[in-house]
């Protein structure tokens, strides 16, 4: 079994796409390796068909190469084992086009046969909702850790993110909590915070729901732009408000997983 050397395995769903699940994940990754150290952390962008985890790590036009051990992860620049679907297309513009079963195969065969190593956290990036991808992944990922939700501060977003905790606890999954993006957005001029949303719905939802609520993310332009130019943010911008909240979400989550 190729994830035998994996201590803990994260899935990272959403309700609605947009709400920044991948750029979480990706900080989340990116926090997790600065705590855990090189090679030490794994990321398979499991969305087929948007993959977006490549860009966001500088890691376009790699490609996925195998040997005996199985398929090898690309590093990223920070040290992160990254697997996506992306690096399997001949270019940035070809979609992939393929039914159910097929999707399935081919996320069974990302799940078994990546050479990971030894890692202390494997994360998944998974397209939005609860259709196929998801199930699939949580249903043959071994002894998921958990989830984490990622919604923005909409009642929109928050009324699918609800869905989205049913989905998990079907599936007898663990809810490491929810994640609130996009949450308030700081003027760069005076400083006072807008909200752009109506603000508190990743809170009021895990309250309702039962389950933790791990922390919000402002909006920031440098979040987009660096992920724009292929840098985790919380690398660039490490004192800003939004890098300080990934590592308040991460502590959280290692302190549940690992106790
Ligand atoms: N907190 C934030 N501040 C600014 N831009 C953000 C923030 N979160 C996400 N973005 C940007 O919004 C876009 C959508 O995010 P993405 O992670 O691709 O969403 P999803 O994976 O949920 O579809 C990306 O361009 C991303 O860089
Ligand atoms: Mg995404």
């Amino acid at each position: 079994m190729r994830m035998g050397k994996v201590k803990h395995k994260i899935a990272v769903i959403s309700g609605k796409g947009g709400v920044g699940k991948t750029l979480v994940t990706v900080n989340l990754a990116a926090t997790l390796a600065h705590e855990k150290g090189a090679g030490k952390v794994g990321l398979l962008d499991a969305d087929i068909h948007g993959p977006c985890v490549p860009k966001m790590l500088g890691l376009k036009g790699s490609k996925l190469e195998s040997g005996l051990p199985g398929i090898f992860p690309v590093y990223s620049e920070g040290g992160i084992k990254v697997v996506s679907m992306a690096f399997l297309l001949p270019n940035d513009d070809s979609p992939i086009i393929w039914r159910g079963p097929i999707k399935m195969g081919a996320i069974k065969q990302l799940l078994s046969e990546v050479a990971w190593g030894e890692l202390d956290y494997l994360l998944v990036d998974l397209p939005p909702g609860t259709g196929d991808e998801p199930l699939t992944v949580l249903q043959l990922l071994p002894e998921t850790d958990g989830v984490v939700i990622v919604t923005i501060p909409s009642e929109v977003s928050g009324d699918v993110v609800r869905k989205a905790v049913t989905f998990a606890r079907m599936l007898n999954v663990p809810i490491l909590g929810i994640v609130e993006n996009m949450a308030g957005l700081v003027c760069p001029h005076c400083g006072e915070a807008i909200e752009v949303f109506m603000g508190g719905v990743g809170r009021r939802v895990a309250k309702d729901m039962g389950v933790p609520f791990l922390g919000s993310i402002p909006l920031d332009p440098g979040i987009s732009g660096d992920s724009d130019c292929g840098k985790p943010f919380i690398e660039e911008h490490s004192d800003s408000a939004a890098a300080k909240a990934f590592r308040e979400i991460v502590k959280k989550i290692i302190e549940v997983v690992e106790k």
